[in-house]
């Protein structure tokens, strides 16, 4: 301890497992690099301001020069992880959709719902009645419920308006919640989910989209990036292409919906538009491999949805393995993922997807903040980005962290600096 270290106001010591600590972010990782997230055993992190602004081993730990202010943690035995990051979610819904989980159970398919009026048209008809406060206020009480279980950054899509007005109403809840600032919020247009009663079909409705709805949720700077449903009996390629276009034109990145029951052509299509992400992959074939093997549009597996639809579950071992980054989120919504459990999510790209633990944590984490293009913020605990962490409850290694798959996870999480409570 020769030169001692002017630490900031917290500092987690004798951490028994410290990941994703290092000079920087570890930013979007590909492919063998999901396997190098950082792990360092017997450690110590400085949080200063909200900011990671040192850490490394206990053996070179340089002694605490200032003690004012600073609150000391002791974590032995347990991991400190990085919060996750949720890149893909439609947390902003009027009300959970129960009635027809118990439709499934007795029978009926998710499609069969939703062509009898159910489904995405049923959350639409719940949040058009629903005034903006009221969304706002359920939607703050399940992004509180997320951030208690250790996510730190969340995408927030569209797509229960299906009308320009309350499209936008949903935006702007949406930002209202990242206008809190108590975590990233980064929000999607969705406006293309499902074709509402009154429209001849997809063509006429995305046509609607493109010259109406899309420029004014730009008008008002409400959406980061844009979103379609691309699948059978929803948008077709064609339709993917028109609003591609008409976001590329804008500026607007593009996160897709692709693939979740049947390959269509879609994956390609996102590829050539430089896509920042395509989500679900339930159905993947060689040729959607290839493709994302090669361009810089990143796949984001949804287990919790394959999980609760009983779909396959996206190929993640097949994708890393062809030197992708993939990333994993929740997709939380009332109609195929009614759960924002990102540790559940995690663990299940281990048992279901064939990932390492330590490449579900890459994926569930800083992979998820490049879904995003936050990955510098956010995502890892590198020196600079956000002081938002997960202390765990005791465990004797980081692969205990996902193999304990069902029990709660985190002791205490801090985000942005703050305890949650
Ligand atoms: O990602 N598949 C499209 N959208 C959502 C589900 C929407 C709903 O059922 O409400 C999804 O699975
Ligand atoms: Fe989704």
């Amino acid at each position: 301890m020769e030169s001692g270290f002017a630490i900031g106001r917290k500092l987690i010591k004798d951490i028994g497992h410290l990941v994703g600590f290092g000079a920087g972010a570890p930013g979007k990782l590909s492919g063998p690099e999901m396997r190098q997230l950082s792990v360092i055993e017997d450690a110590w992190l400085a949080l200063e301001d909200g900011r990671v602004i040192g850490g490394g081993p206990m053996s070179e730990f340089p002694g605490i020069v200032d003690w004012n202010g600073l609150e000391v943690l002791e974590a032995a035995g347990r991991c400190v992880l990085p919060a996750w990051v949720d890149s893909h979610t439609h947390l902003v819904h009027a009300a959970s959709r129960e009635g027809e989980f118990v439709d499934r159970i007795r029978g009926l398919s998710y499609q069969e719902i939703a062509a009898n009026g159910g489904g995405i048209l049923n959350s639409a008809k719940a949040l058009r009645e629903m005034s903006e406060d009221d969304l706002f206020s359920v939607s703050l009480e399940r992004m509180e419920r997320l951030m208690r279980m250790g996510t730190g950054a969340l995408e927030i899509k569209s797509g229960y308006g299906l009308d320009l007005e309350s499209e936008l109403k949903m935006l702007r809840v949406a930002r209202r919640l990242g206008a809190l600032e108590r975590i990233p919020v980064k929000t999607t247009f969705l406006g293309c989910h499902a074709v509402p009663d009154g429209w001849n079909g997809p063509v006429d409705y995305t046509d609607y989209m493109v010259r109406e709805v899309l420029p004014a949720v730009m008008e008002e700077e409400l959406a980061d990036h844009v979103d379609i449903f691309c699948e059978e009996g929803y948008f077709g390629l064609d339709e993917t292409r028109t609003l591609l276009e008409a976001a590329k034109l804008r500026g607007l990145p593009a996160k897709v919906h692709v693939n979740q029951f049947k390959a269509s052509g879609g994956v390609a299509l996102c590829v050539e538009f430089g896509a920042m992400t395509v989500d679900h992959l339930e159905v993947l074939r060689a040729e959607d491999v290839a493709e994302l093997a090669t361009g810089n549009t990143m796949p984001v597996a949804l287990p919790l949805c394959s999980l609760f639809l009983d779909l396959p579950f996206t190929q993640g071992r097949t994708l890393v393995d062809a030197g992708c980054a993939l990333a994993i989120a929740t997709d939380f919504n009332p109609g195929s993922a009614p759960s924002g459990n990102m540790h559940l999510a995690a663990a299940l790209g281990c048992v279901k997807m064939g990932l390492e633990p330590i490449e579900a944590l890459a994926a569930a984490t800083t992979n998820g903040a490049a879904a995003l293009g936050i990955e510098s913020q956010v995502g890892g605990l590198g020196i600079g980005q956000e002081a938002s962490l997960i202390v765990t409850r005791p465990l004797r290694s980081v692969e205990e962290a996902l193999y304990a798959f069902g029990d709660p996870l985190p002791e205490r999480v801090l985000l942005r600096g703050h305890w949650v409570d």
